[in-house]
């Protein structure tokens, strides 16, 4: 069989992970696996990176990514420039040519996924992308061929390192948000624009693709409301713990019963027994359930040189399998491949347990007055406390209500979280 000429745009961290992965395992994947794959060329505006990775003399080198695209050795191209702009242009520009792509590029694909897609069918050429959610947890490949046979009822995820281990050190060390974000950009584990990351937008890439292919349709990114976690305060997450809580960014996926998905980020009180709960740090964790295997939990590193390189890697071994056996088109492209149209559940129908924080005048009767309200809108009272005075003019009081409650964040002035109750 000849050789199968990979090229690689963008040797940053992922990149050089790629090469060094590449280098240790050479032999084991020709050898071993009898899979010719070779890299054939690097690409990278920054010269340096070149040696920084320890590229073999052999490897060509161009500052252009471009020239990847015109070189007719390469046969797939790995896409690890990020961004949706220019990297778009690179990925239409390789499939175009009948080179498949690797990527890693969550952004590109939840917001251009129809249209990459779409070029790589025409083109008779594949589309990789396991590093682009979980990093090293292999979710793609779990909800595209091991959960096949299954309906996907569920998915709730903690699929950002960073908020992740935002809260967890808010939690541990009783730090203010500030400094846990300062200290997560310090070790490199938040996105160059950290607003991706504390916004939730990098959980609505990654959830819009899994929800794409759980559902089989197109899910657009910008249709899922989103909340960050950055209106999360350290007391917040005190109180979470007093009521038997801890606070994480959820990603959710739910069938409503009715047709609808009920897609939705945000920051989420989940109950200290729930298996979710003990997902601290920068770890990510992916809980699905399927009508037929039940409940299923991946863990693990989302983010990271080695165990994101290992998921390209992977992508790498899959296409070279496809390329060698005939099948370049193996698993079918795209999330729409039953071209369903997916219909969201309006936020204001999401029925979930929510918790509330606010300010309460300090005057008889008042307390009263809330719980009333309650009262007259048929909604249970799960949990309460009322703390003394934080400031003259307001007593903090924290609510945890019982299921059946409907509080979309944006309305509220409040902090509102919704909460995931003991894991069954
Ligand atoms: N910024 C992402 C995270 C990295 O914190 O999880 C990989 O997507």
């Amino acid at each position: 069989m000849t050789d199968i000429g990979i090229g690689i745009a963008g040797l940053g961290t992922v990149g050089g992970g790629v090469v060094k992965l590449l280098r240790d395992k050479g032999t084991f994947f020709q050898d071993g696996l009898q899979l010719p794959v070779r890299l054939v060329r690097a690409a990278d505006t920054n010269p340096a990176r070149f040696s920084n990775v320890g590229l073999d003399p052999s490897v060509a080198r161009s500052a252009d990514a471009k020239d990847i695209l015109d070189d007719p050795s390469v046969s797939v191209v790995v896409e690890l420039i990020g961004g949706t702009s220019y990297a778009r242009e690179f990925v239409l520009g390789a499939l175009c040519r009948g080179k498949h792509v690797v990527t890693a590029n969550k952004a590109l694909l939840a917001e251009h996924g129809p249209e990459i897609f779409g070029a790589a069918t025409s083109n008779g050429v594949s589309v990789y992308f396991e590093a682009a959610v979980g990093g090293g947890m292999p979710v793609i490949k779990t909800l595209r061929e091991a959960m096949i046979a299954n309906d996907i009822l569920s998915l709730r995820t903690i699929i950002n390192g960073t908020c992740n281990y935002i809260l967890t050190r808010m939690a541990e060390e009783k730090l203010p948000f500030d400094v846990a974000l300062a200290e997560a950009q310090e070790r490199g584990y938040a996105e160059a624009d950290p607003t991706l990351d504390i916004g939730g937008f990098d959980t609505g890439h990654k959830l819009a693709i899994m929800a794409s292919l759980a559902h089989g349709g197109y899910l657009c990114y910008r249709d899922i409301p989103i909340e960050g976690i950055s209106r999360v305060t350290k007391e917040d997450i005190e109180y979470a713990r007093e009521l038997g809580y801890t606070v994480k960014l959820l990603g959710i996926i739910k069938a409503a019963g009715d047709g609808r998905l009920d897609v939705r980020v945000q920051p989420t009180m989940v109950h200290a027994d729930h298996i979710l709960a003990s997902v601290g740090g920068v770890f990510n964790a992916v809980l699905l359930e399927g009508d037929a295997v039940g409940s299923i939990l991946l863990y693990g590193r989302g983010a990271g040189e080695t165990p994101t390189a290992s998921a390209v890697c992977a992508d790498l071994i899959d296409c070279a399998r496809d390329i060698a056996s005939g099948a370049p088109q193996r698993i079918a492209m795209g999330f729409y491949s039953h071209s369903r149209t997916i219909e969201f559940l309006p936020l204001d129908n999401v029925r979930s347990r929510y918790y509330l924080r606010f300010g309460l005048a300090d005057r008889p009767g008042a307390l009263a007055g809330v719980t009333r309200s309650f009262a007259d809108h048929r909604i249970s009272i799960a949990a309460m406390v009322q703390k003394e005075h934080t400031s003259p003019d307001a007593v903090p009081v924290i609510m945890l209500c019982a299921k059946g409650m409907s509080v979309p964040h944006s309305r509220t002035s409040s902090s509102s979280m919704s909460s995931e109750p003991r894991h069954r």
